[in-house]
C-alpha cells in the first residue's frame, strides 16, 4: 500500500460528519443516485485508483476535493441549465460554496475545478490528485448512467437462463 487508508478514511469521515456535507443528500445524481452517495463512491474509488497506479497522494486533500467536488448545492433541473452548461459551469460553483463554507487551497480549488476535464478544456488536471479525481468521477459516473441497463440486462439473462432451463425440462419430459 502506497499510501496511508486510515489518513483518507478518517478524513473522509470527519468531512462527512458535518451537517453542510450531509445536505448533498438533498441533489439528486444520475439515475436515483443523490449526490452525497457519488461523492462518497468518487471518492473510494479516486483512493482505489491512487493505490493501483502507486501514486504517492497527499491524503487529506484528495479526500476533500473528492467529498466537495460537486458542492453546486442545486437540483439541476429547477436550474433549467443544459447538461452542458452545467457540467461546464458547476466545478466553479462548487468551488465558490466550498470556499465559503470550508475554504480551500489554491491546489484544491484546481483540483476541483478540473474534474469534468476534457469538457472544461482549458482546465486539464495539474496535479495526481486532481488526475485520479477526474478518473474516478467518470468511472462513478458511467457506473450510474449504466445501473438501468446492468438490471434490465441481468433481468434479460435471468429470463433466458430460466426459459433454456424450462426447454430443458420439456425436453427431458417428451423424452420420457
Ligand atoms: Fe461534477
Ligand atoms: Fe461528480
Amino acid at each position: 500500500m502506497v499510501n496511508d487508508k486510515e489518513l483518507y478514511y478518517n478524513e473522509l469521515n470527519r468531512l462527512l460528519a458535518d451537517p453542510k456535507v450531509q445536505r448533498l443528500r438533498e441533489f439528486p445524481q444520475h439515475h436515483g443516485s443523490n449526490t452525497l452517495r457519488h461523492c462518497i463512491a468518487v471518492a473510494k474509488r479516486s483512493f482505489e485508483l491512487a493505490e493501483i497506479f502507486g501514486w504517492d497522494i497527499d491524503e487529506a486533500e484528495l479526500a476533500r476535493c473528492a467529498i466537495l467536488h460537486d458542492y453546486y448545492l442545486y437540483k439541476i433541473k429547477e436550474t433549467g441549465l443544459s447538461a452542458y452548461r452545467h457540467g461546464t459551469s458547476h466545478p466553479e460553483v462548487a468551488i465558490k460554496n466550498a470556499r465559503k463554507d470550508f475554504g480551500l487551497t489554491e491546489k484544491e480549488m484546481s483540483v476541483i475545478r478540473s474534474h469534468m476535464w476534457p469538457l472544461t478544456l482549458l482546465h486539464p488536471p495539474r496535479s495526481l490528485e486532481a488526475a485520479l479525481l477526474c478518473l474516478a468521477d467518470k468511472d462513478i459516473a458511467i457506473k450510474e448512467f449504466a445501473a438501468p441497463e446492468i438490471k434490465k440486462a441481468a433481468g434479460l439473462a435471468r429470463k433466458l437462463r430460466g426459459k433454456k432451463a424450462a426447454d430443458g425440462i420439456s425436453k427431458n419430459g417428451d423424452d420420457l
